[in-house]
């Protein structure tokens, strides 16, 4: 058993629905076979522990491990490309990279990259997009599996408007599929995700046999991409001439529930608020890849309004990086620019977008998310190097929730001093 001291937050009670920020400035957390089975001030928890060793995190900040429910695998080399609209981002920058994971040994390394960035981010839990390539999206479980993160990912499946080289068939994706779920869905903290890119990359057979594999698998993830862009909205307009909106394109063959997560939603219709929200399906708010791309200012109020469940997502490489500090600060820039139409954020919503709320969309509630008894110890602690800004800053806050804020402002992966899952330190020097 282990106790863990320190100046810990979260937000176990929605900020979204009133919920306070649970600030506690000098907390222990006893933990045992990865679970948090004591909680509360220090001394009092230390004198009913006495015998346990002490992980002493004092100086920054604890948090739960940050949640991203958006981000691309095979895109980590080819961050910060700037000054394109999606369309041509994905054909001149992402699509070349991403045939390169055709090659294993190439993709073993991108993984690599992409689970280490992802752990010094602070980020415990995350829904990958894989690759169009089956070697890869197994070399992604496997080293998920070796470090130990959460990950729920799968293979990327298309069979029209992309490159030739990263088309598939239904009947191949769906082959494909069922060997990588049978490999890694639910063995240890892996989870499938069926992945058809985007609706405008798809055709109707394919989306079928991505909803057959959903339906042959148990508990098994839908991701995909919904009305990111508009030149993108209007071409899949013309490719589904029947189909009611773009999430219709998905929803007609019974792709959209619970357990389904649909990134970017920027320029969402009435109608398709209402079924996501009926349907209890997630939003991923991907805030700085929105920025970066000009796809849009997000209407996060209108998802509130019509209650559709809302997360954070980096969506690296469209997204500027890791980061889940820097989508919160985005995600309330974004509201800002929207005046009267946007949805004032503080500190307490930013906590709440990148941990509990994604922990919430990814089915992981009762599991993550949050530093509550009964769930697993899945922690980042910040703490900025001495003399840093945010170092001074800290020091200077005058409550907790003003420092969550600054952590928000000012933090990056630089200042995650470790990150802890299921009550183990994932080491960087392992990584
Ligand atoms: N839509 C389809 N593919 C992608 C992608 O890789 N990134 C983003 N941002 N949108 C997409
Ligand atoms: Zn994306």
């Amino acid at each position: 058993m282990t106790l863990f001291r320190g100046t810990v937050l979260d937000t176990p009670e929605d900020p979204f629905a009133g919920g306070a920020l649970r600030a506690e400035e000098d907390a222990g957390l006893v933990e045992r076979d990865g679970t948090i089975v004591a909680r509360g001030p220090y001394e009092r928890v230390r004198t009913a522990y006495p015998d346990d060793d002490v992980v002493d995190l004092r100086g920054g900040l604890v948090l739960p491990g940050l949640v991203d429910t958006h981000v691309h695998f095979p895109q980590v080399r080819v961050i910060g490309a700037l000054g394109m609209p999606l369309l041509e981002w994905l054909e001149s920058c992402a699509l070349p990279e991403e045939a390169r994971l055709a090659d294993v040994a190439y993709a073993r390394a991108v993984a690599r990259d992409l689970v280490r960035g992802l752990v010094r981010a602070g980020t415990t839990t995350a829904l990958v997009f894989g690759s169009h390539f089956a070697g890869a999206v197994d070399a992604l479980f496997a080293e998920a599996d070796r470090v130990g993160l959460r990950v729920t990912s799968g293979l990327v499946v298309s069979d029209r408007g992309l490159r030739e080289d990263l088309h598939t068939t239904p009947e191949r994706a769906h082959e494909e599929g069922l060997a990588l779920a049978g490999r890694w869905h639910g063995v240890r903290r892996n989870r499938y995700a069926v992945t058809p890119r985007f609706s405008l990359s798809c055709t109707d057979e394919l989306l079928a046999s991505c909803a057959a594999l959903k339906q042959e698998v148990p508990e098994t993830w839908f991701t995909s991409h919904l009305n990111e862009n508009v030149v993108e909205i209007d071409t899949v307009r013309t490719l589904f001439d029947d189909a009611e909106h773009y999430l219709h394109t998905y929803a007609q063959h019974g792709l959209v529930g619970r357990r389904s997560v649909l990134a970017h939603n920027v320029h969402a219709t009435h109608d398709e608020l209402v079924e996501l929200a009926a349907a209890g399906a997630s939003v991923a708010h991907c805030p700085t890849s929105n920025s970066a791309l000009g796809s849009g200012l997000f209407p996060l109020r209108q998802h509130l309004e019509h209650g559709v469940r809302v997360a954070l997502g980096s969506d690296v490489g469209a997204g500027t990086g890791f980061s889940l500090l820097k989508e919160g600060l985005q995600a309330y820039f974004m509201q800002q620019l929207l005046g009267e139409r946007g949805e004032p954020l503080a500190a307490p919503h930013l906590l709440h977008l990148t941990t509990t709320a994604g922990a919430h969309a990814l089915g992981l509630g009762d599991t993550v998310g949050q530093l509550s008894v009964g769930h697993e110890l899945d922690l980042v602690w910040l703490r900025p190097e001495p003399g840093s800004t945010l170092d001074v800053v800290l020091t200077h806050a005058t409550s907790a929730e003003d420092a969550l804020g600054r952590a928000f402002a000012l933090g990056t992966s630089s200042d995650v001093a470790g990150t802890w899952v299921a009550g183990r330190r994932v080491v960087p020097s392992a990584l």
